[in-house]
């Protein structure tokens, strides 16, 4: 069932699923992502209540046609907003209807992160109950669109796709990991990158010595303060050196974050960051 207006992949209890409605040219490419892996669980599971809307269906003339050429002249066709319009109209009176925010994907949205994933999926625990998403596509979308129906624009990033199915499958998985139960570990979600302000700490699996690499001795010791604590020097060390906007954006480091450092031998970024201990 895709791409249908009455919407499609419901799980078994959608009452207390978290709902997200994707309107896009190509609800195919969305259905055929989101049935695998952890968004299939998720659906399949009843935690992720995903719909898909085709605007496509929504275009009145016979050739279904959803662009037209820009106003002004210019390169490239427009999203009409007719069968944008009348698609989410179509949901707005439907008995479920339309959940907001309704977002539009575009460049020029301000950039997704993290906590634009934490605030659309609501508060641990899950009291939001979703959101709606719209994928540009063509040159761009009548900014009748953007000015009159939608609540705000969201970009992934500072480079310019061909249309915002991609987009918006990015901001679906960030949030649907969030939920409660998705993860198969809730804690999974709140160590790793971002979530802490940091990058993550690498990660090792058997086996020990893989051609001739060792994992480092302190993961192996099962002393989990000291496991710990490495973990957090190599987090810091890893941000400071990749992305020093990170801990800049946190107030630099701490003062025993400075210590744990020099624990850790980890003299040199200290220095190459203008650190003094
Ligand atoms: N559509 C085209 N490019 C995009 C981007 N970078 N982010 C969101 N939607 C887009």
């Amino acid at each position: 069932m895709t791409g249908t207006d009455a919407g499609s992949g419901t799980g078994p209890s959608p009452g207390h699923a978290f709902r997200i409605d994707v309107f896009t040219l190509f609800p195919g490419v969305i259905e055929h992502y989101a049935d695998a892996s952890i968004l299939g669980r998720a659906r399949a599971q009843g935690r992720l209540d995903l719909r898909t809307h085709d605007v496509r269906e929504s275009a009145s003339d016979p050739h279904r046609s959803v662009d037209d050429a820009t106003f002004g002249g210019g390169a490239g066709m427009v999203l009409a907003p007719e069968p944008v319009f009348t698609a989410v109209e179509r949901v707005e009176a439907s008995a479920d209807g339309l959940l907001r925010p309704f977002i539009l994907l575009s460049p020029s949205g301000p950039t997704f992160n993290q906590s634009t994933a934490v605030r659309l999926g609501g508060s641990p625990g899950g009291s939001a109950p979703g959101f709606s998403l719209l994928c540009g596509r063509y040159e761009g979308v009548d900014q009748r669109v953007a000015d009159h129906l939608v609540d705000e624009e969201l970009s992934i990033g500072d480079f310019v796709l061909a249309g915002g199915e991609l987009a918006a499958l990015v901001v679906v998985e960030a949030v649907a990991r969030l939920l409660p139960g998705v993860l198969g570990n809730d804690l999974s979600a709140e160590d790793e990158s971002f979530a802490t302000g940091l990058l993550e700490y690498p990660h090792y699996t058997r086996p020990a010595t893989f051609r001739g690499w060792e994992v480092p001795e302190v993961l192996r010791s099962g002393d989990h303060g000291r496991v710990e604590r490495w973990r957090r020097a190599e987090a810091l060390v890893r941000t400071l050196r990749r992305r020093p906007d990170l801990i800049e954006a946190r107030g630099g480091l701490a003062p025993d974050e400075v210590r744990l450092l020099v624990e850790h031998g980890e003299v040199q970024v200290l220095r190459d960051h203008g650190y003094d201990w």
